[in-house]
């Protein structure tokens, strides 16, 4: 059986733990983001997404460069695994957080309280002073999270290809400065 890396660590939020993924969450992973309005509002989720699709991402972030990528599992104590945040590096060498919560989940502000404490995290503990993030246009949730968390609009829009869609959607850019 392969050993994960205990990376990222195991941190606490007021609800909420935040907490390594591991191939034992291939399951509820895939069962929750197993939804096109998951998926279509992120860049890489494919749709459907199956347990072999949550596999494969999780082995490849255990073995991705801390320096640069980590994937936190979000757990509610009495559910277990409800969602993700992670932070992988984009194409201008910066660091975006991207992130999905299960729809039983959505509207309590668990992914605003989330976002933040990751991003407590990595200006105290993983040394950032600037993280970049976007959301669809046609996605106000995650803006609304964007902004409660901190951060500002760059004024960039790109277009970014999102696999579920099978087509570009407008992408509005964001920027955290720590
Ligand atoms: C985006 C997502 C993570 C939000 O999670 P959540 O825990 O429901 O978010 P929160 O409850 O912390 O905050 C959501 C905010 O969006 C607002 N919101 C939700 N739907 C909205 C809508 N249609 N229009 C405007 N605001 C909306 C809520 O009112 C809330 O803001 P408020 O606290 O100021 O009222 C969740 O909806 C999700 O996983 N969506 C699909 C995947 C996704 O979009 N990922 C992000 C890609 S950039």
């Amino acid at each position: 059986m392969t050993q994960f890396p205990s990376w990222p660590p195991d941190i606490a939020a007021e609800r909420l733990r935040l907490r390594p993924v591991t191939l034992e969450d291939a399951a509820p992973m895939a069962r929750l983001a197993d939804d096109l309005d998951i998926a279509r509002m992120t860049t890489s989720i494919p749709y459907p997404f199956h347990v072999a699709d949550a596999e494969s991402f999780i082995a490849r972030m255990a073995a991705a460069d801390r320096a640069r990528e980590a994937l936190f599992g979000v757990e509610l104590p009495t559910e277990g695994l409800i969602g993700v945040v992670g932070l992988h590096p984009n194409d201008q060498d910066r660091v975006e957080v991207g992130y999905w919560l299960g729809r039983p989940y959505w509207g309590r502000g668990y992914m605003t309280e989330a976002v933040e404490r990751v991003l407590l995290w990595a200006r105290e503990e993983w040394g950032r002073a600037i993280l970049a993030s976007g959301h669809f246009a046609d996605n106000p949730a995650s803006a609304a999270v964007l902004i409660k968390a901190g951060f500002l609009y760059t004024g960039e829009r790109r277009a970014r290809f999102s696999l579920a869609r099978e087509a570009e959607a407008e992408t509005r850019m964001m920027i955290w400065l720590a």
